[in-house]
């Protein structure tokens, strides 16, 4: 039992590990044939005809896997006049049985895994362990943020106070919130946002990513057969214009965001232009996440979540660790190991159950990658570089694991969202000038650190405002309702999606206080 007094089970795995489990899942994705989604804004009093774009696979970059028609900009202010109507509703409507909508969903999600298997890994180029680990995230937020709303959204604290006074301290929607989700995880992230701002009582307009909006556009419809209502849940697909005329809208009441840092300082700076309400912005962006070895560390154990943490999902999480430093007597084994073990991954077709490492997500993100390769060959020191796909996968944006040395923690700038790792050595009496460097960099979303020494890890962890930090493991992959996730700095603005307080700012908090 939890804080709460009740018992919350997270979703159910997958044996990944059996061969037999993972062919039945390969099996179960090969049912459903091309293309697989034809996608459309949705929501009440809105209806398109007509052909979309084609949504090509990133792993050959010819598949079509279905096809999109994108919101037509002049269409904003008619949703914004329907959310505004279903609003009235929702938020009226008893927490339970928003809650319980929200629920179905995640059950609705788990009976449906085998599709949506299908559409990650064709559309967003996901293995099948990250389909899988995807999948259950995005059941557990279901799951969670149903539970954490009903706790949040009853009937409100009554408030000590002078007799012949009741003051009621409660929580309710705030409005219509856009919801504005990445593509490197198009199904959890996307329906953390929605469910969270949903199960909170608001009317919610949802942007996908626009490399992946099939994937949500089977989500939007799951969530309408889980019983959400149509004019309080709007599918917009579409590129960077339909987000920034979403944002712009005078009836915005909040906006969740995640991805790059550069996008959340638009939404921002759109928001503090409008003469309007002054709404709040939920901001998760990226990091140049960091994890430090000292030479007590076990190197087995630091080279599997190394790997884990630099390479799985090809490097695109925001968690993913970027930039290594490794005291130097260590730092030959340990880079000799993590050569030996990057070279065993396996870049191939994601539906394939063999495959370890799937593309990176369009040709932009493969072009920029590849770039900053050519540049760091040439001025620092390529000390891996991996092996690329066999067999008619050529056109498909790849990119293998590389391994780069640095002769300073400052030469990586910005960060590489893929599978390309920093590392940089240390001498141990250097250790507080490297957490400096870290601190520099101004975000603050992961830190990894492995070391058996108690003071050092509390120095290390002292020193830095990092929002998730990983001891003597890895450092992706936090679960919900148990590693609350998100960071401060450049990295965004919390509350931690999957934590204790997210719901609270999708909420109004308001005090009714009546003379009785
Ligand atoms: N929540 C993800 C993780 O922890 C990152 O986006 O890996």
């Amino acid at each position: 039992a939890d804080l709460y007094g009740e018992t919350r089970k997270n979703s159910k795995g997958v044996e990944l590990g059996h061969a037999a489990s993972r062919l039945a899942l390969v099996e179960g994705m090969g049912k459903f044939s091309l293309p697989l989604v034809d996608a459309k804004p949705l929501g009440a009093g809105l209806s398109f005809k007509g052909a979309g774009r084609a949504v090509l696979s990133p792993v050959d970059g010819r598949t079509v896997v279905g096809s999109v028609a994108d919101t037509p900009l002049d269409q904003v202010g008619a949703i914004f006049d329907q959310a505004a109507k279903g609003f009235q509703r929702w938020s009226r409507t008893p927490v339970e049985e928003r809650a319980a909508a929200v629920s179905r969903l995640g059950d609705l999600l788990e009976a449906n895994r085998d599709r949506l298997m299908a559409i990650l890994a064709r559309e967003g180029g996901k293995t099948l362990p990250d389909g899988i680990a995807e999948i259950r995230e995005a059941v557990d937020f279901c799951r969670y943020y149903a539970a954490e709303a009903r706790t949040l959204f009853g009937e409100g604290t009554l408030m000590p106070g002078p007799t012949g006074e009741e003051n009621r301290y409660r929580h309710r929607g705030r409005g219509t919130f856009v919801c504005i989700s990445p593509w490197n995880f198009p199904l959890a992230i996307f329906l953390g946002q929605v469910t969270a701002a949903l199960v909170s009582g608001n009317a919610v307009i949802a942007k996908p990513a626009e490399q992946t909006p099939l994937i949500a556009y089977e989500a939007i419809r799951l969530a309408y057969e889980a019983g959400v209502p149509q004019d309080v849940l709007f599918y917009v697909p579409g590129d960077g214009s339909v987000g920034a005329a979403l944002v712009k809208e005078p009836r915005v009441a909040g906006v969740a965001f995640t991805g790059s840092t550069e996008t959340a300082w638009a939404i921002n700076r759109t928001l503090a232009e409008k003469r309007g309400a002054i709404v709040p912005l939920i901001a998760e962006t990226g990091g140049i996440n960091a994890m430090l070895v000292d030479a007590t560390a076990l190197p087995e154990q630091v080279t599997d979540d190394v790997v884990m943490s630099a390479f799985r999902s090809a490097g695109q999480r925001c968690s993913a660790l970027r930039l290594l430093f490794l005291q130097e007597d260590v730092a030959d084994k340990l880079i000799d190991m993590l050569k030996g073990a990057a070279a065993e991954l396996k870049l191939g077709d994601p539906a394939d159950a063999a495959a370890d490492v799937g593309p990176v997500i369009d040709k932009e993100a493969r072009d920029k990658l590849l770039e900053h390769v050519a540049v760091m060959r040439t001025s620092e020191k390529l000390v891996f570089a991996g092996k690329g796909p066999q067999g008619g996968l050529a056109d498909g944006f790849w990119v293998a694991p590389h391994i780069i040395e640095l002769s300073g923690p400052e030469k990586l700038t910005a960060e590489t969202f893929g599978p390309l790792l920093h590392v940089v050595r240390y001498k141990a009496k250097d250790l507080p000038k490297m957490l400096d460097t870290i601190a520099a960099t101004g975000y603050g979303l992961t830190l990894g650190v492995h070391s058996r020494i108690d003071a050092t890890v509390k120095t290390v962890v002292d020193r830095l405002s990092v929002g998730n930090v990983y001891v003597n493991r890895n450092m992706i992959g936090a679960v919900v309702g148990t590693q609350p996730f998100g960071g401060s700095g450049l990295s965004g603005t919390g509350p931690k999606a999957g934590g204790p307080a997210y719901l609270t700012r999708f909420a109004l908090e308001q005090v009714v206080s009546i003379n009785t």
